[in-house]
Order: structure tokens, then C-alpha cells, then sequence
């Protein structure tokens, strides 16, 4: 069947969308094969949206019908399950497998070896993975998507230096910084690989003496990392990563600014991590319950990182629609800078501003 892009002024009723369609914030307005009523012509003029591409009708074209089934099936399903079955999606999840192999073969080597070659291969690699997205609001979305498919530490680390790379574009910083501070995210971690494999992969709560030399990792990665030709930086980021600004992390309980900033980045993408991965955070994929537990958390992380980057994340979901936990649902309108993950959502007839109603939680994206 043949596609054309029609100006949003000559939409009519009826016709079937061959694309995606997305608003400014880039979050999907209406999925491929709707057909459109005029409800969802004027949701497009709302939103501003100059043309959409059109199935064109051939004359006994039978293929042409519309699907009906497979509208009635995406009018049911969430934003998360959207994004899953789109295309970029799948491209996504193969290059992401890849990063995976490239990751565990270049820490070995990386190792035993004094070539700083093969990490730059890999920044270059997770630049390639993060440019899949539209914007750095779909690498999380896609990031969520991806959970389960492999939890060990080399998907944590690509998962931690995909965040680094957003929080240091919200930043600002310039691109040789931005590379540093990757690199670290995906570094990190790496005195994991001198921690017994019992331990790391231990399904339970670790006993006194396993935690203890749990933490050993963050000084063994220092060591691995204090001999390589590599910007300083990024040893100290594998030592100080699980300090906390308030000064009740470890090995040394530093706190404020006796943290390396980059440290303070990456530890903030490491929690974040940990929590989208953690199994009840993970239950409805909903970002919302999990920047509200870091920031509850605020006292451990430094405040301007840890503001632009729950400030910037929920400010893309301005305008999403949601479902609350008492399953009315509404829109969210405003972000409370008193408290950013819980912001004023909207439903027919009420308006609830969530920073004043601790009982309400936002649980689905829709
Ligand atoms: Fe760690």
C-alpha cells in the first residue's frame, strides 16, 4: 500500500496512520495503523503536529481494510509496551546484547593488559547504543524496557555509563569531559571481577562478612585502575562511588565536596540503576516511584546533580497520561520543586498535587 504525508489541516476521519506519531517531548501521541476520528485529528493539532504519513487506499486493494485488531490491541496497551514493540526498540535490544559481549571481553583484557584502547572502543560502542534513542527520556524508556534480559555486572555498567552520558549532556559538560565520565561509568564497577562469583550472584541478603568484602570492590577497582594511562579521575570515581555526600558512604565516609564530581555523577546513576533493576521497583516500570525514593534519599547525593537529574526526567513526562493508584486517570500538569518526583496530575474532575498527598502514587505510564 502506498504512504503519503498529509498536512494536519487535511486529515479526515477514517484514514489509517503509516507512522508513529510524536509530540515535542517525543512521546508517542498515536501508534502506527490508527485510524483517526476527530478526537485524535484535534489531539494532533493540539500537539502541534505539522503532517502525519498516511496509508494511501489502492483500488482492489484488499489490504488496505483497516486493522482493526490491531487497534484495539495498542489502545490497550501501556506507553512501556508501546515502545517494545517498536522497531527502534528491537535495534536497540541487538545492539545492546553486542555491547554486552564487546564489555566482558574488554574488562578481561583490560586487566591484564595496559592498553587503553579497548576502553575507548567501548566509549565508542555506548555513544553508538545512545544514539538508537530519540532523546536521553527514550534511552531510559528503552533502558527500562531492557530489564531482565541480563542483570549481571557488565549490563549494570553499560546501563550506569548510558546514564552518565544523559546526566552530563543535562550538564552541559564538553565532550572530552563527557568521555571521561563515561568511561568511569563503565569502569566503576570493575573490582567486581576480583569478588568471589557466589557472593556477586548471591540471590539472598549478604551475611556481615560477605558485605565486607562486597565493599572491598571499590578499592580493588581503584587499584586496577590507579596504573592504567587513564584520566585520573576515573580510578578515583571505582574508589568513591559508594560515598555519600552526607558522608555515610564507604571506604572512607568522605563527604561534600571532598567527593570527586564525577564520582557523585556516577553514583547517582549507579543508584538509579540498582533501583529500576531491583524487582519491586520494576513490578508496573513506572519511573515515578523510583526517583521518588532517591529523592528521599537527597541527604546522600549531591544536590545539583541529583535536582537536574530528577528535574529533567520528570519534566519529559509533562503532559503524559498515567494512572494513579486509587486507577483514576489523569494527565501530569506541573512539577513541585519542592518535591520533583511527585508532581500535580490532573483526571476529569479533580486535581491531585501529589506532594501534598503522600497516599496517591502514580503507578502506570499509559
Ligand atoms: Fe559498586
Amino acid at each position: 500500500m502506498k504512504k503519503k504525508k498529509i498536512l494536519t489541516p487535511n486529515l479526515k476521519s477514517g484514514m489509517i496512520t503509516a507512522e508513529e506519531v510524536y509530540d515535542f517531548s517525543n512521546r508517542l501521541i498515536i501508534s502506527t495503523n490508527t485510524e483517526l476520528d476527530n478526537d485524535i485529528i484535534e489531539k494532533l493539532k493540539y500537539y502541534s503536529v505539522r503532517a502525519v504519513k498516511i496509508f494511501i487506499p489502492e483500488e482492489n486493494d484488499t489490504e488496505s481494510q483497516p486493522q482493526k485488531e490491531i487497534e484495539k490491541e495498542d489502545d490497550h496497551i501501556t506507553y512501556f509496551e508501546k515502545i517494545q514493540k517498536s522497531e527502534t526498540f528491537q535495534i536497540f535490544t541487538k545492539d545492546y546484547a553486542t555491547s554486552i559481549d564487546l564489555l566482558k571481553a574488554a574488562l578481561d583484557n583490560f586487566v591484564v593488559q595496559n592498553n587503553s584502547d579497548i576502553i575507548d572502543d567501548m566509549v565508542v560502542q555506548v555513544y553508538d547504543l545512545a544514539s538508537n534513542a530519540r532523546n536521553p527520556l527514550h534511552l531510559l524508556d528503552m533502558m527500562q524496557c531492557i530489564r531482565g534480559y541480563d542483570d549481571t555486572t557488565y549490563a549494570h555498567s553499560i546501563n550506569v555509563a548510558l546514564i552518565c552520558n544523559i546526566i552530563g549532556t543535562w550538564l552541559h559538560l564538553p565532550n572530552d569531559e563527557l568521555t571521561v565520565l563515561l568511561s568511569a561509568g563503565l569502569l566503576h564497577d570493575i573490582g567486581k571481577l576480583k569478588i568471589p562469583l557466589e557472593i556477586l550472584t548471591k540471590p539472598g541478603k549478604l551475611t556481615d562478612e560477605e558485605f565486607k568484602l562486597m565493599k572491598k570492590h571499590s578499592k580493588y577497582g581503584y587499584d586496577i585502575l590507579k596504573t592504567k594511562p587513564l584520566d585520573a579521575r576515573i580510578a578515583l570515581v571505582a574508589l568513591q562511588h559508594h560515598e555519600r555526600y552526607d558522608g555515610s558512604g564507604y571506604p572512607y565516609g568522605l563527604s561534600g565536596d571532598e567527593i570527586e564530581l564525577f564520582s557523585s555523577i556516577v553514583t547517582i546513576a549507579d543508584v538509579y540503576e540498582a533501583m529500576t533493576a531491583d524487582r519491586y521497583y520494576r513490578k508496573g516500570i513506572c519511573p515515578f516511584p523510583v526517583l521518588e525514593a532517591l529523592e528521599k534519599e537527597k541527604n546522600h547525593y549531591e544536590p545539583s546533580v541529583l535536582h537536574t537529574f530528577i528535574n529533567r526526567t520528570v519534566e519529559a513526562y509533562i503532559n503524559s497520561e498515567v494512572q494513579l493508584s486509587n486507577g483514576e486517570l489523569g494527565k501530569v500538569i506541573l512539577i513541585n520543586q519542592s518535591f520533583l518526583s511527585r508532581p500535580v496530575v490532573v483526571t476529569d474532575d479533580k486535581t491531585y498535587d501529589l506532594s501534598k498527598d503522600s497516599s496517591i502514587q502514580i503507578t502506570t505510564l499509559l
